[in-house]
């Protein structure tokens, strides 16, 4: 099996791009950044408070997280309902780095991701992929922009679904999950010593896809 190991912070252009480059290779794209907010979802919909470690940790036994697919997009369903909608709102993204940071909770969906990377080709999407879930991964990519650019950029994203956010708070957000995802004790955010890094600050997405595929392309085909 083949792996593709997508790494960087939020709003780099990673899902996009690992899409994209999946559905050329005819590999599984897998979103890991999915599994985290789900766990966050299951934890506000308990009524557990997300700073308490343990109690989180003891919810972990009554879910059941699977990743399914529709065609080539994936939906993950917690315990039979499929979230992937429910897990997108700006409130969402905080919880999921919250729960993130609970070790706990990394090791609970450590051999979820793993399995999927045993089983099939794929290209996954996250922050720990080419550093803890797959060092053996083929290729390891770290994606980067600035951090202007990433709210800028996941602004327009959530205007276009006809969400109301200010550009403001969409990049306090940003600075708020870079820094927690970059200061975790388990898996902090940083690029795996054998990934190539690739800023794509100055590119527009088509740029960034045409680049990744490019690179993916080169180093599989040799
Ligand atoms: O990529 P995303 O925005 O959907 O990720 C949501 C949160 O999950 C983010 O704050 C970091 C965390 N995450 C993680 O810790 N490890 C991963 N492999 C993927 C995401």
């Amino acid at each position: 099996m083949i792996a593709i190991a997508l790494d960087g912070p939020a709003g780099a252009g990673k899902s996009t791009i690992a899409r994209t480059v999946a559905k050329q290779l005819g590999f599984i794209y897998i979103d890991t950044g999915a599994l985290y907010r789900t766990i966050g979802l299951a934890a506000t919909a308990a009524g557990t408070d997300t700073d308490n470690a343990e109690a989180v940790a003891a919810l972990l036994d009554s879910l059941s997280i699977q990743l399914t697919f529709r065609g080539d997009e994936q939906r993950v369903l917690l315990n039979g309902e499929d979230v992937s909608d429910r897990i997108r709102t700006p409130e969402a993204s905080m919880m999921a780095s919250k729960v993130s940071a609970i070790p706990a909770v990394r090791t609970f969906l450590l051999s979820l991701q793993r399995k999927m990377a045993e089983e099939n080709n794929v290209i996954m999407d996250g922050r720990d992929i080419g550093t803890v879930v797959l060092p053996n991964a083929q290729i390891k990519l770290f994606l980067t922009a600035s951090v202007e650019c990433r709210a800028q950029r996941r602004y327009e994203e959530l205007i276009g679904k006809g969400m109301d956010v200010k550009l403001e708070d969409v990049k306090s957000d940003m600075e708020k999950r870079d820094y927690a995802d970059s200061h975790l004790a388990t898996a902090p955010l940083k690029p795996a010593e054998d990934a190539q890094i690739v800023d794509t600050s100055w590119l527009e997405l088509h740029q960034s896809v045409a680049l990744l595929t490019e690179i993916i392309n080169h180093r599989l085909n040799g």
